[in-house]
C-alpha cells in the first residue's frame, strides 16, 4: 500500500543517506563490507557471503492507533486543581486527553495499534520478526513487549522494550529501519505506547494538565532494493545532565534491595520495596530544551538526507505543547497545512505522541504515498532525536 516512489530528488537523497550511514561506521574492523561478512574467508578459507546481510531497504507499510475510552477534559481538571480551559489551551494547545480506565493497560492500548497497523500493512503478526515497544511506563518492570507479543500472536518475534521518553518512537523507527536494511528480517513492528496517567500526581497543576495516554504503531517491510528506504535522514541525541528536570525516579523505602547487603533481619520484607515517584518537571527548563534542540537536531536530519525544508510536506512533531510545534514550524517556514497537531484531543502521550499523530494523519488521508515527512521527538532522559522519511 506505502510502496516506495520514483523520485529523483529523493533517489539522490537515499544514496547520500547510504553513504552518511556508510561514514558512520567505525573502520577498524576493515570497514562495513567486513563486518557484515562479504567477502571474508571462513575458518576453512572459503569465502563466506552470509545471506543474512544482503542489504536491503524498507518502507513503512501500516500504521495503527488505540487510546483509552475513557478522557477528561480541562474542566474535568479544573475540579482537582487551580487552573482552567483558557489557561491550559493559550499555554499548551491541550483541549484534553485520554487516560486509562478498568481493564485498560500499556499492554492493550500497544496490542490495539499494533493490531491495526498489521492490518493495514496486511501482514500476518506470525510474519513479523522484531517488535520494538518504545514505552517508559511498562505493565512489568522487566517490559510489556512480550506481553503485546502474545496479545497479537507475533509467535515468531523477538520483542523487547527501549526506554527513551518521548523521544522512544523515533529511535525505535530508527533501530527497526536498521534491522530490515541488514537484510536479515522481513518486518519489524515499532509501537510508541505510554500511560503516564499512573505516574502524574494530580495535585500538581503543573504537569496534570500535559499528559495523557495512547499508543501508535507502525508495520516497517523490507524492500529488496537498498535505496529504496524510507528513512532518509536521522539524528539522535541524549544528554543525561539534564536529566534531573524531568524525572519519575524509583525510590526505595528499604535498604533491602539494591542500597545495602540483604540481612535475614529486613524487616520481615522479602525483598526491598519501593515504587517510583510522581513526574517530577521543570517545564520552563524543558521547554527551552526543546525549543533549542528541535530546530536544531531537524537541520541536522534534513541535511544528512539532502532535503531541502521546502520539501517537507508534513511536520510529525512531539506532541509536547502547540507553542513548541508552532516555533518549529515558522522556524522552517511551514504553513499550517504541512504541521500535523492533535494536542488538542490527546495531550502529551509521551512515546505514543508521534506514531498517533503519524497514524491519525495517515488515516485522515493527509499523509499519502511519496510524501516527506520530518518528525522528532524528544523529552525525558534528556533525549532528542529526528527522521526524515519518504512515505
Ligand atoms: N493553570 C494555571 N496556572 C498555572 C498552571 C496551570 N495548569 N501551571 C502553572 N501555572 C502558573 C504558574 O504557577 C505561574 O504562575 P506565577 O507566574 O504566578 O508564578 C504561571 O502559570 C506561569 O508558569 P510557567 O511554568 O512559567 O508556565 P509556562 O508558560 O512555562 O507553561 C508548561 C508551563 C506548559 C509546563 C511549559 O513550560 C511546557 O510546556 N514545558 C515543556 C513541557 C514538555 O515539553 N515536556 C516534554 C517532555 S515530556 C516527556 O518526555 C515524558
Amino acid at each position: 500500500m506505502f510502496g516506495a516512489p520514483s523520485m529523483s530528488a529523493v533517489a539522490s537523497s537515499v544514496a547520500s543517506c547510504a553513504r552518511a550511514s556508510a561514514a558512520r561506521v567505525p573502520s577498524r574492523r576493515g570497514g562495513y563490507a567486513a563486518r557484515l561478512g562479504v567477502g571474508a574467508k571462513s575458518a576453512r578459507g572459503a569465502s563466506v557471503v552470509p545471506a543474512a546481510f544482503t542489504p536491503a531497504g524498507a518502507k513503512i507499510a501500516g500504521v495503527g492507533m488505540e487510546l483509552p475510552s475513557q478522557s477528561l477534559t480541562n474542566e474535568d481538571l479544573a475540579a482537582l486543581v487551580d487552573t482552567n480551559d483558557e489557561w491550559i489551551r493559550t499555554r499548551t494547545g491541550i483541549g484534553k486527553r485520554h487516560v486509562i480506565s478498568g481493564d485498560e493497560s500499556l499492554t492493550s492500548l500497544a496490542a490495539g495499534a499494533a493490531k491495526k497497523a498489521l492490518a493495514m500493512a496486511n501482514v500476518d503478526a506470525k510474519d513479523v520478526d522484531v517488535i520494538i515497544l518504545a514505552t517508559s511506563s511498562p505493565d512489568d518492570a522487566f517490559g510489556s513487549a512480550c506481553t503485546v507479543q502474545a496479545e497479537i500472536g507475533a509467535s515468531g518475534a523477538l520483542a523487547y522494550d527501549l526506554t527513551a521518553a518521548c523521544s522512544g518512537f523515533v529511535v525505535g523507527l530508527v533501530n527497526g529501519v536498521h534491522f530490515l536494511r541488514g537484510g536479515e528480517y522481513e518486518h519489524v513492528l515499532v509501537i510508541g505506547a505510554d500511560v503516564l496517567s499512573r505516574y502524574v500526581d494530580w495535585r500538581d497543576r503543573g504537569t496534570c494538565i500535559l499528559f495523557g495516554d495512547g499508543a501508535g504503531a507502525c508495520v516497517l517491510s523490507k524492500t529488496t532494493d537498498p535505496n529504496d528506504c524510507c528513512l532518509l535522514g536521522f539524528d539522535m541525541h541524549s544528554d543525561g545532565t539534564g536529566n534531573g528536570n524531568l524525572t519519575s525516579k524509583f525510590t526505595s523505602e528499604s535498604q533491602v534491595c539494591g542500597t545495602a547487603k540483604p540481612t535475614s533481619e529486613s524487616d520481615g520484607a522479602a525483598s526491598g520495596v519501593g515504587s517510583f515517584a510522581n513526574i517530577a518537571m521543570n517545564g520552563q527548563e524543558v521547554f527551552k530544551f526543546a525549543v533549542r534542540t528541535v530546530p536544531d537536531t531537524l537541520t541536522k536530519s534534513l541535511d544528512k538526507a539532502g532535503v531541502s525544508s521546502e520539501e517537507i510536506d508534513h511536520l510529525v512533531l512531539h506532541q509536547a505543547n502547540q507553542r513548541i510545534i508552532d516555533g518549529a514550524a515558522k522556524k522552517f517556514g511551514l504553513g499550517k497545512e504541512k504541521v500535523v497537531s492533535n494536542i488538542e484531543k490527546y495531550g502529551n502521550t509521551s512515546a505514543g505522541s508521534v506514531p498517533i499523530a503519524m497514524a491519525e494523519a495517515v488515516l485522515e488521508g493527509r499523509i499519502k504515498q511519496g510524501d516527506i515527512v520530518a518528525t522528532a521527538g524528544f523529552g525525558a532522559g534528556l533525549t532528542w532525536a529526528s527522521a526524515i522519511l519518504r512515505w
